[in-house]
């Protein structure tokens, strides 16, 4: 890894020694016990366990920061700093013995996120970047795809889930990409990923509604670092605010926007 602040180590070092506990649960899935948050939405033992590890760990290095973490919420300290957490981002993936999901790790500055890591410990693939300095998989700076035409992107997409009152211009959104783009959308079930992948230049675009802050916050640096927009469908900044989010490798985020009107 190129990226060495003080913060970044912080951050790497805490979701490795998670990452440690999510391989061995993963190899033993049909003994974690789950539970159920709502229609759908499934919580293991996991994600509270890697939660509580890398809380541990952040507190340890960095006993002021504020923390959100998806499964206990918030705590509050010194506000200039948050660390934004999702354990596990994929859950349904992780349960079904799908090797596609996530620990991802933002970390805001004044309301802004200014480091995040997004690590696939199936694959052993860290996705890093800090605001100025890049980003990076691994060793190598990673940047965005340079395709300028939607018809020949893959996208990605994700939801929407079972009792979603957006369902119907969830699947109208699908329906109007599908007839633009030759190859099919692809929905991999780990938001964070689908975030690195486009930063990486695996994917040309993603969007998706209804997701949490925890689910983008990595994801937002790191596309940015890595030459990408994070807009909401309207081209404009207000992902976070409207719920609605549309990352792309900067060249099609017109021709998105257009779609999604
Ligand atoms: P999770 O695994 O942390 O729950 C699946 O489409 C992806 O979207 C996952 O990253 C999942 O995160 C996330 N997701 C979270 N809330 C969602 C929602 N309300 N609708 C659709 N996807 C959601
Ligand atoms: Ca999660």
């Amino acid at each position: 890894m190129k990226l060495n602040s003080a913060n970044i180590n912080v951050m790497v070092k805490a979701c490795r020694k998670a990452s440690k506990i999510l391989i061995r649960d993963f190899g033993e899935i049909e003994n974690l016990q789950v539970s159920q948050k709502g229609p759908g939405d499934f919580v293991t033992v996991s994600d509270k366990r890697v939660e509580k590890i890398i809380i541990e760990e952040l507190q340890k290095a960095r006993p002021t920061y504020s923390i959100l973490s998806e499964e206990i919420g918030n705590i509050k300290n010194d506000e200039s700093f948050q660390w934004v957490i999702d354990p596990i981002d994929g859950t349904a993936n992780f349960l079904h013995g799908i090797p596609h999901f996530a620990i991802s790790i933002g970390l805001e500055q004044n309301k802004e996120i200014v480091c995040g890591i997004i690590y696939d410990p199936i694959k052993d693939e860290m996705f890093a970047a800090e605001k100025g300095n890049g980003a990076y998989l691994n060793n190598q700076r990673i940047r965005v795809s340079a395709r300028k035409k939607l018809n020949e992107c893959i996208i990605f997409t994700g939801g929407p889930k079972h009792d979603s009152k957006d369902k119907d211009l969830v699947l109208e959104e699908y329906r109007n990409f599908s007839s633009k783009i030759l190859i099919p959308i692809r929905k991999m079930g780990s938001a964070s990923l689908d975030m690195a992948y486009v930063a990486a230049g695996r994917c040309d675009g993603f969007w998706q509604r209804n997701l949490n802050y925890w689910d983008v916050a990595a994801g937002i640096i790191i596309v940015k670092e890595a030459g990408g927009f994070v807009t909401d469908f309207k081209g404009n900044n207000d992902y976070l605010k409207n719920k609605t989010i549309l990352v792309t490798n900067s060249r099609i985020n017109k021709e998105m926007t257009e779609v999604l009107k």
